[in-house]
């Protein structure tokens, strides 16, 4: 993607007060979504409410426009295309719409002006809208792509889907098989998700993204776990609407495929390491497989709580008795005997005597802390950082993680406010 330029005026003000801006960015979008969400309620019906209450989605929001600021003005920034293109599809499965960045955009730079004060001459506020409306509008075309690609009108995003079957596969995670009720299904890549949203007894809607785990006839099936409360805090709201609602003939509106993280047309051998529900991308990639490519290797690595919690087992079985090179390693936190018969070992994922080929492609999905350990660990081996991908089920944090060892844009903010 060719980087959009500041005007020189306003790259010389960024410059300047891309530290200040920093160091205030999740104050300022922590002041931001109240008053946007005061002046326009509908919002809350696309933003996730529990991001907003744990705070995630503010400091998503603040670090990637200081990032994108610092990509600006600093000429050896990496390629900023794939941060973008990651909010573009997040924001294309929650049907994002060109005419929000004006609310976005107004609410955000009057954030500016409340946390900052006086630091914020006209000529400062200038310069910040000029970086949201470069950023915004690069966001407005990808997504503008997005939609085109997949046929979908941004003002009628959602689709009736109806479930078609529904199964326990374990105590905390079923899986629903839908259809869409009109026409045929929509094409997708896989590893990608849809958004399902739902609408709440408290008159609430919210919408969440769930992984395509599988593609049987005709169908997409989702894998869901029932999210639990824990240390007094609620049960999830979405998940818990669809554990006790989302039965065969319920119709739900699902939005369209999106997402990044898929697998690409390759013959290079396979690492695919999840932990708990982040099995679900790795259940699509191998049931593809074993469709399209059942001579690809591929090693499986999966870490669980215990043996009953791991879901889509059979599933994956399913799939991966059709291929030709698979080996599989599997820990469980508890061992019993379930967990012997399947030849697993106790303990959290240890990939040390694991033979890994250098030249693997990786996905992985599962908590940052696991994913940031396998990353290590695949990079001692020698597997190439750059073929190593990842899915992050909420969002994605991994760049303002403290101890991320790939924290390159923490590097280039640094150097900039040098
Ligand atoms: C790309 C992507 C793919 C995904 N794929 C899958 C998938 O395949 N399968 C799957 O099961 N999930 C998947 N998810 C996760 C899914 O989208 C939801 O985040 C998950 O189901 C939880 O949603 P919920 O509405 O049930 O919980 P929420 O209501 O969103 O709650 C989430 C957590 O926040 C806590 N919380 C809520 N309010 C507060 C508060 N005030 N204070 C403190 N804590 C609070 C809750 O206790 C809970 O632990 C995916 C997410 C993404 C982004
Ligand atoms: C330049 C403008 C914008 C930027 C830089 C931006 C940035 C981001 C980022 C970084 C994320 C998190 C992506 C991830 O999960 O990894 C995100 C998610 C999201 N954005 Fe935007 N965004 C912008 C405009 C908008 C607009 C106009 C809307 C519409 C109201 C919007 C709504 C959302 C929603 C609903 C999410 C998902 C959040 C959640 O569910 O917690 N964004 N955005």
């Amino acid at each position: 993607m060719k980087t959009p330029s500041l005007s020189p005026q306003s790259a010389e003000i960024v410059a300047a007060t891309a530290g200040v801006v920093a160091e205030h960015a999740v104050e300022i979008t922590r002041s931001f979504y109240p008053n946007m969400f005061a002046a326009h309620p509908e919002l809350l019906r696309v933003f996730n409410k529990a991001n907003q209450a744990i705070g995630e989605q503010p400091v998503a929001l603040a670090s990637s426009v200081v990032a994108y600021a610092v990509h600006l003005i600093d000429p050896d920034a990496p390629d900023f295309t794939p941060v973008m293109e990651r909010i573009a599809h997040k924001h294309v499965s929650l049907g994002i719409k060109a005419t929000e960045y004006t609310i976005v955009g107004h609410y955000l730079l009057e954030a500016v002006g409340q946390v900052l004060g006086d630091a914020v001459t006209p000529e400062v506020a200038a310069a910040w809208d000029e970086v949201y409306w470069l950023f915004g509008t690069q966001l407005i075309a990808a997504e503008a792509r997005l939609y085109a690609l997949a046929g979908v009108d941004p003002e009628e995003p959602w689709r009736k889907y109806e479930v078609t079957e529904r199964t326990e596969e374990t105590d905390e995670v079923f899986s629903l098989t839908i259809k869409p009720v009109e026409g045929e299904l929509p094409a997708h890549t896989t590893g990608q998700y849809v958004a399902v949203a739902v609408d709440l007894p408290n008159g609430e809607r919210q919408p969440r993204q769930y992984t395509i785990s599988g593609a049987p006839e005709g169908a997409f099936r989702l894998s869901i776990r029932r999210v639990k409360g824990v240390d007094g805090h609620p049960d999830g709201q979405v998940s818990t609407w669809l554990h006790e609602n989302a039965h065969p003939g319920t119709v739900l509106d699902v939005s369209t495929p999106s997402g990044d993280v898929v697998l690409e047309e390759s013959d290079a051998p396979l690492v695919l390491a999840s932990a708990g529900i982040g099995i679900t991308p790795m259940a699509a990639i191998v049931e593809d497989l074993a469709e399209r490519q059942p001579q690809r290797p591929v090693t499986l690595l999966h870490a669980d709580r215990t043996a009953s919690a791991h879901p889509l087992v059979e599933t994956m079985q399913a799939s991966s008795s059709r291929l030709a090179h698979v080996a599989e390693h599997v820990w469980y936190e508890e061992m019993d005997a379930a967990g012997e018969a399947r030849g697993a070992r106790v303990g959290r994922m240890d990939l040390t005597d694991v033979e890994v080929p250098t030249n693997a492609k990786v996905f992985m999905c599962g908590p940052l802390p696991f994913m940031r350990a396998v990353r290590r660990t695949l990079m001692d081996k020698g597997v190439d950082p750059r073929n190593i991908s990842y899915e992050v089920f909420g969002p994605d944090l991994w760049a303002q993680d403290p101890d991320n060892d790939a924290a390159e844009q923490k590097v280039q903010l640094n150097a900039a406010m040098a």
